[in-house]
């Protein structure tokens, strides 16, 4: 029996990097680009969310929903950092569907803090029917849901990839190579980095200085995929700063404690050493 041990980790070992493979089979890794927010004392360049959020509004939400943010967050603690002003008149920009009024009818409104973000479509069927049949997934959370590699190793140092996943893909548009051109999908494009891919029903929806700022920030096709995928790690993450707090200021009440013990230990056994 004793014998069969070792046999018995092999094969899980190896049943288990047949899986990884798999799992990357296909997408091609995500960048590895850097962000503010990485590493253990990383925080959200406020700047950052801003351009990002602009990014979201002018550009993603015209196919994407992002059902899970309000207004209202865009100036919580530890987010892009906008005051309550700021928020008031982002959300007026806005038209939201309402009702029913006391007579039962729907009726259309300005936007308030409170709202959830406002969604282009009435409902997913026609989200698709505008998308060549391909449902435009909700952002909120998507940095999350996706991964930029694979390997348990590799994900507890450099993290699950998630933002540099979205950069990747909203950057990483290309034509397709000669040998595919002929099994290309009618309304489809080419982008190696999607995990069903290659070929994508999103068209690239990034250009040079499609998004213009105030303040004059660089806005090539690579700026505007980097600021919306830290804008998007924020929405799916949104008390990273509070948690990352929280964890040091636990790390130093266990490295007190654990002084104190030891002081504790030597002395109740004192007598004995
Ligand atoms: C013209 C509509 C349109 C616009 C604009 C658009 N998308 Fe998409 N997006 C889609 C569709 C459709 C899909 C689903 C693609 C599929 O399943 O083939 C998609 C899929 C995605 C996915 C999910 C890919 C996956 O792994 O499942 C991400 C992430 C994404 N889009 C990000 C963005 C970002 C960020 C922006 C703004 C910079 C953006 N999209 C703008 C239509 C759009």
């Amino acid at each position: 029996m004793k014998k069969f041990i070792p046999l018995l980790f092999a094969g899980l070992s190896f049943g288990a990097l047949a899986i990884g493979a798999h799992a990357g089979e296909g997408a091609l890794d995500a960048k590895h680009i850097s962000y503010s927010f990485e590493g253990p004392f990383g925080k959200f360049d406020k700047a950052q969310l801003q351009r990002g959020y602009k990014v979201f509004k002018e550009v993603c939400s015209n196919c994407h929903s992002m059902k899970l943010v309000s207004f209202r967050n865009l100036s919580d603690k530890g987010g892009p950092g906008f005051t309550e002003d700021q928020v008031k008149a982002l959300a007026a920009t806005f038209t939201v569907h309402d009702g029913p009024n006391d007579k039962g009818d729907m009726f259309d409104r300005k936007g308030r803090a409170s709202d959830a973000f406002p969604w282009n479509f009435p409902n997913d069927e026609a989200a698709k029917a505008a998308n060549g049949g391909a449902l435009p997934p909700d952002l909120s959370l998507i940095t999350k849901a996706r991964e930029g590699w694979h390997g348990t190793f590799n994900q507890l140092i450099n993290g699950i990839g998630g933002p540099q996943y979205v950069y990747s893909l909203v950057s990483g548009f290309q034509d397709e190579p000669a040998d595919l051109a002929k099994e290309k999908p009618e309304g489809k494009y080419y982008n190696p980095y999607f995990v069903n891919g290659p070929w994508i029903s999103m068209p690239p929806p990034l250009s040079d200085g499609l998004v213009t700022f105030d303040d004059g920030s660089p806005n090539k096709v690579d700026d505007l995929a980097r600021d919306v995928s830290a804008f998007l790690a924020w929405t799916a993450e949104p008390k990273m700063e509070e948690r990352k707090k929280t964890g040091f200021e636990v790390m130093i009440y266990l490295a007190v404690l654990a002084g104190l013990l030891y002081f504790l230990k030597k002395q109740v056994w004192r007598d004995v050493h």
